[in-house]
């Protein structure tokens, strides 16, 4: 399963370095962040990258459970197949294909950094066991609960409701980072346990588009909170919708992420320009007793000042544009830019119109605010 490039890099640092100048271009790349995503086999990407380079990682690779099954999602029976990328090829190729990723990201982890990966009973085993087999230490296994998980429809198993994560350092001499007294708190005073209850993604999580698999945010930030510092790289070899991207951006880490599907790439990317520029629209509409001091959205007047934007933002642009619509003729008779609805009336009367073929005003305001 191992790809060629991924074996000559590995077994001959020199091709490493002819390698790393090949390195495509990233499909989001954010120097200001250091953000990066790449589109791309994660098996043939993560050999040209520089070997302990890496800080944390987080992968949440196929599961193998495209079977044909059925599942239910909101109330109706659906397949449980996820994609393509998703099929069992077997357990010894589903196997080979777990340590090949993971000695990629074995070479590129620091020495004492460590390793994330969530699963389901079909994909986990193999990982721990091909974890034991590069010779990682294992951390912990979080047993991740989901409220509400779908009914099972064939009446002849327990409902899965829950999913594996395994936290491994480098290797057994790796001294690896736990914040321990930030999850304490998060605890509410007491150690963490290994058992989480975190719901699954919000519907704001997924309005960019659906991933079949999509983790939430809150999960990341924990993981991200647990066992990586501001500043750090992150990488996730396989990204999908972009949520470890999206976490690392909200805490202060770097991230770097692959992903193989160019329709997820692009997700991801729609996701991490949110994080990073938020546009607010505001319309009003006034009577033809025009209010010449209406409220604007500008934040002058005691209204709040922040962005929704999770990291410090400056508002770059604002436009108010004045629609004047017709009395008789119910159409838009005049449209001005203006910083104020006495200026936009006052170029209307300028225009040579009367106030009398004014039905109304519509006013339409952008602020554009980019993270810094
Ligand atoms: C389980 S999903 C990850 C979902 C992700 N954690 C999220 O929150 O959206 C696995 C992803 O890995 C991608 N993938 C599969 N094989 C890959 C490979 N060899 N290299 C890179 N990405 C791959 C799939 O397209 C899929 O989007």
């Amino acid at each position: 399963m191992e790809s060629q490039s991924a074996k000559s890099a590995i077994e001959n640092p020199k091709s490493e370095i002819q390698n790393l100048k090949s390195l495509p271009a990233p499909a989001f790349h954010d120097p200001k962040h250091q953000i990066d995503i790449y589109q791309g086999d994660c098996l043939e990407l993560l050999p040209l990258r520089p070997q302990n380079s890496v800080d944390m990682i987080f992968a949440d690779p196929p599961y193998f459970l495209s079977n044909n099954g059925i599942t239910c999602h909101a109330g109706r029976m659906v397949s449980v197949n996820k994609g393509a990328w998703d099929r069992s090829r077997g357990p010894d190729a589903n196997h080979e294909f777990n340590r090949a990723w993971l000695a990629a990201c074995q070479r590129v982890l620091k020495p004492n950094g460590t390793i994330w990966v969530s699963g389901t009973a079909h994909v986990i085993h193999s990982v721990g066991f091909a974890m034991q087999q590069l010779g990682m230490k294992l951390l912990n296994d979080i047993t991740w609960i989901k409220p509400n998980p779908p009914p099972n429809l064939s009446c002849r198993y327990f409902t899965h409701a829950t999913e594996t994560l395994i936290w491994a350092a480098k290797n057994l001499k790796s001294r690896h980072t736990f914040n321990y007294r930030l999850m304490k708190e998060l605890a509410g005073g007491r150690q963490m346990k290994s058992v989480w209850q975190i719901d699954p993604p919000e519907r704001a999580e997924k309005r960019f588009g659906k991933h079949p698999t999509q983790k939430p945010v809150a999960l990341l930030e924990r993981i991200l909170l647990a066992s990586s510092k501001e500043g750090d790289l992150v990488l996730d070899p396989f990204m999908g919708s972009g949520t470890t991207a999206v976490a690392a951006v909200r805490l202060r880490r770097a991230a770097l992420a692959v992903e193989a599907a160019e329709d997820f790439s692009c997700l991801a990317s729609g996701r991490l320009l949110a994080e990073f520029v938020w546009v607010g629209a505001g319309v009003d509409y006034f009577e033809m007793g025009l209010d010449l001091y209406c409220l604007f959205m500008d934040r002058s007047n005691g209204m709040p000042t922040k962005s929704p934007l999770h990291l410090p933002s400056k508002l770059v642009h604002r436009e108010r544009k004045f629609y004047f619509v017709g009395l008789y003729r119910r159409e838009i008779i005049f449209t001005v830019t203006a910083l104020s609805m006495e200026e936009a009336w006052h170029q209307f009367q300028s225009s040579g119109a009367s106030k009398d073929e004014v039905f109304s005003v519509i006013k339409t305001e952008t602020e554009i605010y980019l993270a810094q």
